[in-house]
């Protein structure tokens, strides 16, 4: 028997819908059920062929559990080695070097010092910080957000240099990107499973929240594949099983905003019943597809391309 273990936290819709679509589906040695942890002792293996984590990013003991069980085989859904070494900054800089169009992008020292460091814990940083450098490049107005981030928290938007410096001196020991503001004429959200299903959603952000997912953009057959083949294109190099990926489009060039959210949003009361559908019945799939390619005590991990290409040394 393979078994798939999900692993959540508040969320309650999408988990208890995924085991019953699994289990619905009746395929033979397979079952699915939440996930169980208990005494969690190194090396030892988990119950289960695959584990779809969707909390470890609060719960930092879920994701060291994670590991040990990735090492001894389970199939984790996403890579927990890889989910706590990027974040949003690298990801841009990754962007750019496959050739999806991102924001201009700065990552900034955090305005307050990290606790236990004191002025001379920065000498090799500049001071002041060249401004006008990071003004002239990035311009406004500018979105600034942390580099780590998600649920839209600490997210500002700024119109000048006095709204930045205000906004910065709040952001405490955070430590912030700026980017430039995407003036878009229409906005995407793109789950991608796998680094092959994908599901473009309209969306507005600019609405209120329970009507976010209600847009329609016009747009062009051909846009929507170069949005799908962006997608899957990031999704490829980074290796995640599990994300969204937002995509801005300004003058007709469609600009990677938001594509580190490996447990994204999938709650029925959000995306909406047809979103809702395609997620639960597509990880339903790629689950079963994990469990059945599952080999005992192998790294069943995903690796993207930028990964593998570095072991490969290339
Ligand atoms: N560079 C940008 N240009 C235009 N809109 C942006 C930009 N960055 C963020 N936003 C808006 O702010 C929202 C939250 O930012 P995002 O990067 O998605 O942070 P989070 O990970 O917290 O969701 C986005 O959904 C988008 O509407
Ligand atoms: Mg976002």
């Amino acid at each position: 028997m393979k078994k798939i273990g999900i692993l959540f936290g508040q969320e309650r819709s999408f988990p208890n819908a995924l085991v019953e679509r699994i289990n619905a589906k009746n395929v033979k040695g397979i079952q699915a059920e939440p996930a169980t942890i208990d005494k969690v002792i190194q090396a030892a293996p988990a119950d289960y062929a695959v584990l779809i984590d969707r909390i470890s990013q609060d719960v930092p003991f879920y994701r060291a559990a994670l590991k040990n069980a990735a090492i001894s085989g389970t199939a984790v859904i996403n890579n927990p080695f890889w989910w706590s070494a990027d974040e949003k900054f690298f990801n841009n800089a990754l962007a750019e070097k496959i050739g999806v169009p991102v924001p201009k992008t700065v990552l900034l020292p955090s305005k307050e010092q990290p606790d236990d460091t004191t002025a001379e814990s920065f000498s090799n940083l500049a001071f002041p910080l060249d401004w006008e450098g990071i003004f002239s490049y990035v311009g406004f107005p500018a979105f600034m957000k942390p580099y780590a981030g998600g649920g839209w928290k600490n997210v500002y938007k700024l119109d000048s240099a006095d709204d930045f410096f205000r906004a910065y001196s709040e952001t405490g020991q955070l430590v912030m990107m700026l980017q430039e503001a995407i003036d878009f004429e229409s906005y995407f959200r793109c789950y991608c499973i796998g680094g092959k299903y994908v599901r473009i959603m309209h969306y507005e952000p600019r609405n209120p929240h329970h009507l976010r997912y209600a847009a329609q953009h016009n747009v062009s057959a051909e846009m929507m594949k170069t949005l799908e083949e962006y997608v899957l294109r990031l999704n490829q190099a980074l290796g995640y099983d599990f994300n969204t990926v937002e995509l801005a489009i300004r003058d007709g060039i469609p600009y990677a905003i938001d594509f580190c959210n490996p447990a994204p949003d999938a709650d029925l009361n959000s995306v909406g019943k047809d979103n809702f559908e395609w997620v639960v019945e597509t990880m339903a799939t790629y689950a079963i597809e994990r469990a059945q390619a599952h080999k005992d005590g192998k790294d069943n991990l995903t690796w993207g391309s930028f990964i593998r290409n570095a072991a490969a040394g290339q």
